[in-house]
């Protein structure tokens, strides 16, 4: 509020004129002074905004640094590769996990085309990650970089696009992981399935093929008595045949009898001639069941019984030849045996499985125009690999899962008892190998087992 200044109490004219010149000029003074006070002070509270801002400034501009040197640690300590590119494809920021994974020789990565580094098998499988698309639309995809002494491992990407204010696409950010170990891991845990698969399988064979053999035991030792009477009586019937002929003979003698008559009217003696036929084929056939059973029976309860050190390359050579001569057929015989192969096992039994595999591929070949038959022996690491390979029809697709079964055969009665591959199999098992059927490059079949050297 301006102070009021009241005039002095007097009367003379001249002095009140000059009383009022000297106020005037008072009151000039003081409105100047005034304004001169009001600018100051303005200055001074404009000052102090200016200081004030100044602190504020200093105080947003520490935290932007704090808030720069947070993000920037945190995408250095990120362990997964970061590739920041605009819409060209070239670099604007790389973390140092990306770095790393180019090696030191790529110092200055920033400014080039993300293209340089890629490895060259991968260079088609960018595009896409770089192509301009919404904010939402991620996408994935697999690179190889190019790094100092080749290409680095296999890495995921991710790939995001970025867009400014606008909404207008300027580049994209791609984050990325190694996976190669991963693959590696996957790869081998696939190969690891497949091997327990193929392991279950083996193993559901051989429980079937173990069931079926404790199956032919029993049935093998329940024959094995009714059969030994019948053979046996049957040759006591062929002695009492000669005693009865012998009898008959006498007691009918030369005379005409009415015995004789009789005799003739009976045909007794047509069947007297039959008898004979007629033992000695029933005899036959108790010697085959009893063969079959005794067959049955020593590889049901099977037991390698004698070991002893085997000569590949012999039990080869005869165990061929047995089976080409029996079979008495013209075939391109091709053995192929390295020289000192040595098993421990029982040699007649191997002997067994050579020849049933032999006879089988001869009696496959037996409509072939140029029967081939190869039998190959060589060592395979600490095993023996035999091979058994003909130019035959190959073994139906239907039929290969059931070839190994006893008395499974496509030969007709009285040509195969379907016994050959299931005795192999079981005598091949008792050796430690296992017996496999397939076919040959040259369409037939190969038969092959491996088994431990000696
Ligand atoms: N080399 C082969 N080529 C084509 N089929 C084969 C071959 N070997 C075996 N087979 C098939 O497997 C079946 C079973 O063979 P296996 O040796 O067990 O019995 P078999 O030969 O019929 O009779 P057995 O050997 O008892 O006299 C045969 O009947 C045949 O169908
Ligand atoms: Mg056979």
């Amino acid at each position: 509020m301006p102070e009021v200044t009241h005039p002095p109490e007097t009367s003379e004219p001249e002095t009140l004129l000059k009383m009022i010149s000297k106020r005037g000029t008072m009151e000039l003074d003081q409105e100047r002074e005034g304004a001169w006070i009001e600018v100051i002070r303005k200055m001074d509270e404009v000052y102090s905004d200016l200081l004030r801002y100044e602190v504020d400034l200093e105080h947003k501009n520490a935290e932007l640094e704090e808030a720069q040197a947070f993000v920037t640690n945190v995408i250095e300590s990120v362990s997964d590769i970061l590739i920041v590119c605009d819409a060209k494809g070239l670099v604007q920021q790389v973390n140092s996990a990306f770095q790393h994974t180019l090696g030191s020789s790529v110092t200055d990565i920033v400014g080039t085309n993300i293209a340089d580094v890629i490895d060259a098998k991968d260079t088609a499988k960018l595009v896409p990650l770089l192509k301009p698309r919404s904010a939402s639309d991620v996408v994935d995809g697999e690179l190889r970089f190019s790094r100092e002494g080749g290409s680095s491992d296999l890495f995921a990407i991710n790939a995001s696009p970025r867009h400014d204010h606008r909404g207008r696409f300027i580049g994209v950010v791609l984050t990325g992981r190694p996976i190669g170990e991963l693959r590696r891991a996957y790869e081998e845990l696939h190969k690891a399935h497949h091997e327990l698969q193929r392991a279950q399988r083996q193993l559901v064979e051989q429980e079937k093929m173990a069931s079926l053999g404790r199956l032919v035991a029993g049935v093998a030792h329940e024959l094995n008595n009714p059969i030994s009477f019948v053979y046996g009586n049957v040759h006591t019937l062929m002695r009492y045949r000669t005693a009865i002929v012998a009898y008959l003979d006498a007691v009918h003698g030369e005379k005409d009898s009415d015995l004789t008559a009789e005799r003739r009217s009976l045909r007794i003696d047509e069947i007297l001639e039959d008898f004979g036929p007629l033992i000695e084929g029933t005899l036959e056939g108790a010697v085959r069941i009893s063969e079959i059973v005794k067959n049955l029976r020593r590889l049901s309860f099977s037991k390698l019984g004698e070991v002893e050190r085997v000569d590949i390359e012999r039990l080869i050579n005869t165990a061929v030849l047995w089976a080409v001569r029996t079979k008495q057929v013209r075939l391109d015989l091709q053995l192929e045996i390295e020289p000192d192969l040595w098993i421990s096992g029982n040699e007649g039994q191997l002997h067994q499985v050579i020849v049933n595999l032999v006879e089988n591929a001869i009696d496959a070949m037996r409509g072939t125009e140029a029967p081939r038959l190869v039998v190959s022996a060589a060592r395979k690491g600490n095993d023996i690999l035999f091979r058994i390979s003909d130019n035959g029809p190959g073994i139906d697709k239907d039929h290969i899962s059931h070839i190994f079964e006893p008395f499974f055969t496509t030969k007709r009665v009285g040509e195969g008892t379907g016994l050959g591959l299931w005795i192999s199999y079981g005598i091949v098992r008792e050796h430690g190998g296992e017996l496999v059927a397939g076919y040959g490059p040259e369409g037939g079949a190969t038969f092959s087992f491996a088994l431990p050297a000696a």
